[in-house]
């Protein structure tokens, strides 16, 4: 037990706790976005799939405690990280000749992973607990009552009214640029902490980094895009 005390405390635990909790996190973006992605088949497919996952209690508490356990994990294990690397070298070192290679999204982490953080506030106000934009929140407009007599909420007309106004969609579309940055850069170093430190694999593991970072950013981006640009559009008459 002690051992896994002073692991957890030393930096080697630390990077460790990032990169496993970032796997957490980075599954469960690409797994909401492919989701999300159902919004191009239509209302009633948005709508079921929103409507099955909130009536799997299990999955969809199992998932919201996950999340918060890793967000939780994530920001404060990277807080104490920021802060040990600037406590432990107070004065920057003099140029000694050979500088690590960065990247713009390396040495943008913290900030990207903070905005981030205001983001997913943000966006659980808007859609999961309908405080911004409440007059569309999806609880107020019903899709269908089922033959049980259960009532579908309408998740389509939440996104797609909300993505209509551009201030909203500009909020979003700039969101997923800090997503994309903080995840090819995360991914890549991610699997350098969990120890495939070899500089055969580096290339390859960054190529990987890039390439989910790509597909979720555009994923994401497509949908105000689609509704900006009218190819997402409400049914007539909603
Ligand atoms: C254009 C991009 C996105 C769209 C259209 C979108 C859409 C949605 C919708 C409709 C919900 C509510 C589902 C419901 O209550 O039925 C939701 C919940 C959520 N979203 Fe997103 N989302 C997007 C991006 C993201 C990103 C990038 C993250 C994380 C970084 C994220 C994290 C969450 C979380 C944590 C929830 C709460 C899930 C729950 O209720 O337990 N979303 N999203």
């Amino acid at each position: 037990m002690d051992w896994a005390v002073r692991l957890l405390k030393s930096s080697i635990g630390a990077k460790v706790l990032m990169a496993v909790t970032g796997v957490i996190l980075s599954g469960f973006v690409v797994g909401h976005m492919a989701g999300n992605m159902l919004i191009f088949a239509g209302p009633e497919a948005l709508n079921d799939y929103a409507f099955g996952l909130k009536n799997t209690p299990l999955l969809l508490w199992g998932t919201r405690l996950t999340l918060l356990a890793a967000v939780t994990v994530h920001v404060l294990t990277a807080f104490k990280l920021y802060m040990g690397n600037n406590d432990a070298r107070p004065v920057k070192y003099a140029y000694n000749g050979k500088k690590k290679a960065t990247t713009i999204q390396s040495s943008t982490m913290i900030i990207s992973g903070a905005m981030l953080l205001a983001f997913i506030v943000y966006h659980l106000l808007h859609f999961t607990l309908g405080v911004v934009d409440s007059g569309n929140y999806a609880e107020q407009h019903i899709w269908r009552t089922t033959a049980d007599g259960e009532q579908i909420v309408n998740v389509y007309f939440m996104v797609v009214k909300g993505f209509s106004n551009p201030l909203i969609s500009g909020s979003y579309i700039i969101a997923m640029v800090l997503l994309g940055s903080h995840l090819s850069h995360g991914i890549s170093s991610l699997f350098q902490s969990l120890g495939a430190n070899n500089t055969r694999l580096r290339p390859h593991l960054q190529k990987i980094g890039y390439a989910v970072a790509t597909i979720v950013t555009l994923g994401n981006i497509s949908m105000p895009l689609a509704v900006l640009t009218n190819i997402l559009k409400l049914p007539a008459g909603a």
